[in-house]
């Protein structure tokens, strides 16, 4: 089965960012999965939204970005401007949450909640009319190349359920330690979209084999 990607290229070859971003895009992924870190939300820097303008001038998919930042709305806009389709923030440490995704939507890009792996479903259930996606951290946020946390698998299922209660429709996508062994349980769970990075980055085999791997491993 062809698996939904979005392919985070936090752990990709940054001097062969432009040729491999081709490679992921002809290999069929759906999305590019950008992860911006201030150093204070996470203990980790990564980009900032500078790369969104390099990523739109090599491809035309979707560009996912993930807010990993203390004060997201300060960077919205800018995020907006260079070319972001969909900008996801963390609902942890977040007063205003609500006010920062009705900011989102109003750039009329798609809006996502992201959880933490210690943080419970039920506190997205009030902004959960504002979002097209849930992002479920199955890793801590920060680093790439970190293992799958199995205790989230009953987080997804949960979100599957409330979204089905609140008759609502956003996807649920999972970010972290996503490979050909955690991908199968966390589709069963009820994911609908994988960010992947090492798995598709760091294959030995390349790119194209590793996401026939992961295609593979989802049938
Ligand atoms: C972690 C990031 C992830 C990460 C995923 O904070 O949000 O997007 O790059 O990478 P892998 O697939 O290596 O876990
Ligand atoms: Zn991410």
């Amino acid at each position: 089965m062809k698996t939904r990607i979005s392919a985070s290229i936090l752990n990709s070859d940054f001097i062969h960012l432009k040729d491999q971003i081709i490679e992921v895009e002809k290999a069929g992924v759906e999305q590019l999965h950008l992860d911006i870190m201030d150093g204070h939300f996470v203990p980790n820097i990564s980009v900032g939204p500078f790369i969104i303008q390099t990523c739109r001038q090599i491809t035309s998919l979707p560009l996912d970005t993930h807010l990993m930042v203390e004060n997201p709305d300060q960077y919205i806009e800018e995020c907006v401007n260079n070319g972001s389709t969909g900008i996801s923030v963390h609902i942890e440490n977040n007063p205003n949450i609500h006010r920062t995704l009705q900011q989102i939507r109003s750039y009329k890009v798609k809006t996502g909640i992201v959880l933490n792996p210690g943080t419970p479903i039920e506190s997205i259930r009030s902004v959960l009319d504002l979002v097209d996606l849930i992002l479920i951290m199955t890793v801590n946020p920060g680093f790439g190349g970190q293992s799958f946390i199995n205790s989230q698998l009953i987080k997804i299922m949960a979100a599957k359920e409330m979204i089905k209660n609140l008759e609502l429709k956003p996807i649920i996508e999972v970010d972290g330690g996503i490979n050909s062994h955690s991908l199968p349980l966390a589709s069963q769970a009820g994911a609908d979209l994988f960010v992947i990075g090492t798995a598709i980055f760091s294959n030995s085999n390349g790119i194209s084999a590793a996401i026939n791997e992961l295609d593979m491993s989802l049938k």
